[in-house]
C-alpha cells in the first residue's frame, strides 16, 4: 500500500447566487442574441449576485459546506487561501474577512490573484504547506463576483461571465489518495490581454479613469482563445507525464469553463471521451476560479466521481497564468 504523505480534498462546498440572467435577458441590454452567445461560447445563462451581498458571503457559504463534508471545525484550519480577482476590497484580503466569519482562530489567511487559475494555484500552495509538514488542514476557495467588474454595456465581455464560489478542505493523508503532481506556469507578456487597467497604482481611480471605464474588465478574446487552446493541451500532458500517466488513464478532466469551443478543442486533441470532461458553462457562464470546484461538486453529487478516480484539474487565465493539479480522488 502506498503510504506517501500527500494532501487530499476531503470536502467540497459551493455557493451560487439565486438570480439567473439568461441570454434572452441580455438581448434586452446589449446588441447580442441567444444564438450568437450559444454558438460562440456554449453559455445559456449565468448567475449574478444580489445587491448587498459580496464575495465573502459566497465564500462563507461554500466554506461551511466544505467543512461539514470534511467533518472539520473552523478551529482546525491552519490556512485559508482565497483565489479571486474580485475581493471585497483592494485590501485587506477577503481570506481575512472569511477567517473572522468562520472563527478560524488558528488559520493564516491570504488572497491569491491568478485570474481563472486561482483555484488551481491556491490548491498547489496548500499542497506544498501540507506536504512540507507546515500545516495539516487548509481551506482553499475559488470565488468570483465578476458581475461587479464587467461593463454591462460591453457585449464582448458582459455575456461571458458569472458569479459563484467553490471551496475545498484540503488535508494531510497517508491513505494512498491525494495530489500526485502539479504543473503551473505564467507568461506576463500577455498581461494586457485580460485586465482591469484602472484602480491600481498605474492608474489610480480618478474621475478620468472612471469616465474612460478603466475600472472594467478589458479582454482580447481572440488572443486568449488561441493561448487557451494551446496551453490546455500542453499543461494537461505535462501534468500527467510528471506522474507517469497518459490522457487515456484519466477518469475526469475538470477543465476551466471559459468557452465550450475551447473545452471541445482540448478534449478532442487529448482524445478524451465527452463523459470524462464535464461541462457546466451552459448554466453558469465563466465563473473564473470557481469553475473547477463547481464542476467537481456536480460530479460528486451525481455519484460519478468516486474515491480512487484519477482526476486532473486544469485552468488558464489572466496573467497570463495556467496550471493543473493531478490527484487520486
Ligand atoms: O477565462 C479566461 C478568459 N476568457 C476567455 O478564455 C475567453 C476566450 N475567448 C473567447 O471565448 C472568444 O474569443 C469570445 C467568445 C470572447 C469571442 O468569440 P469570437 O468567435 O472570438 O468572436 P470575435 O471576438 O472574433 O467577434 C466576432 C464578431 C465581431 O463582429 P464583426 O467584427 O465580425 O462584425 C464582434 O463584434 O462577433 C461580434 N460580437 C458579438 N456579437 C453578438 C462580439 N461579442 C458579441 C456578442 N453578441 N455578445
Amino acid at each position: 500500500m502506498d503510504r506517501t504523505t500527500r494532501s487530499m480534498i476531503a470536502g467540497i462546498g459551493v455557493a451560487v447566487p439565486r438570480k439567473i440572467i439568461t441570454n434572452y435577458d441580455l438581448e434586452k441590454i446589449v446588441d447580442t442574441s441567444d444564438h450568437w452567445i450559444v454558438t460562440r461560447t456554449g453559455i445559456k445563462q449565468r448567475r449574478v449576485l444580489e445587491k448587498g451581498r459580496s464575495n465573502v458571503d459566497l465564500s462563507e457559504q461554500a466554506a461551511r459546506e466544505a467543512l461539514d463534508r470534511a467533518g472539520l471545525k473552523p478551529e482546525q484550519l491552519e490556512m485559508i487561501l482565497v483565489g479571486t480577482i474580485t475581493p471585497d476590497y483592494p485590501f485587506p484580503a477577503t481570506a481575512c474577512l472569511l477567517q473572522a466569519r468562520l472563527g478560524a482562530s488558528k488559520a493564516l489567511a491570504f488572497d491569491l490573484s491568478a485570474g481563472c487559475t486561482g483555484f488551481v494555484y491556491a490548491l498547489t500552495v496548500a499542497d506544498q504547506f501540507i506536504r512540507s509538514g507546515a500545516c495539516q488542514n487548509a481551506l482553499v476557495i475559488g470565488v468570483e463576483v465578476l458581475s461587479r467588474i464587467v461593463d454591462w454595456e460591453d457585449r464582448s465581455t458582459c455575456v461571458l461571465f458569472g458569479d459563484g464560489a467553490g471551496a475545498a478542505v484540503v488535508t494531510r493523508t497517508n491513505s494512498g489518495r491525494g495530489i500526485l503532481s502539479f504543473d503551473l506556469g505564467s507568461d506576463g507578456r500577455g498581461a494586457e490581454l485580460l485586465m482591469i487597467p484602472g484602480g491600481g497604482s498605474s492608474f489610480p481611480t480618478s474621475r478620468e479613469t472612471v469616465d474612460q471605464k478603466l475600472h472594467y474588465v478589458k479582454m482580447n478574446g481572440n488572443e486568449i482563445f488561441k493561448f487557451a487552446v494551446r496551453v490546455v493541451e500542453e499543461n494537461t500532458l505535462n501534468l500527467l507525464k510528471k506522474a507517469g500517466f497518459t490522457p487515456a488513464d484519466l477518469d475526469f478532466l475538470f477543465l476551466h469553463q471559459a468557452n465550450l469551443r475551447i473545452i471541445e478543442s482540448a478534449r478532442k486533441r487529448l482524445k478524451i471521451p465527452p463523459e470524462r470532461v464535464p461541462v457546466n458553462i451552459d448554466r453558469y457562464g465563466n465563473t473564473s476560479s470557481a469553475a473547477i470546484p463547481l464542476l467537481i461538486k456536480e460530479e460528486m453529487d451525481a455519484g460519478r466521481l468516486l474515491p480512487g478516480s484519477l482526476v486532473a484539474m486544469v485552468a488558464f487565465g489572466a496573467g497570463l497564468t495556467w496550471g493543473g493539479v493531478l490527484a487520486t480522488w
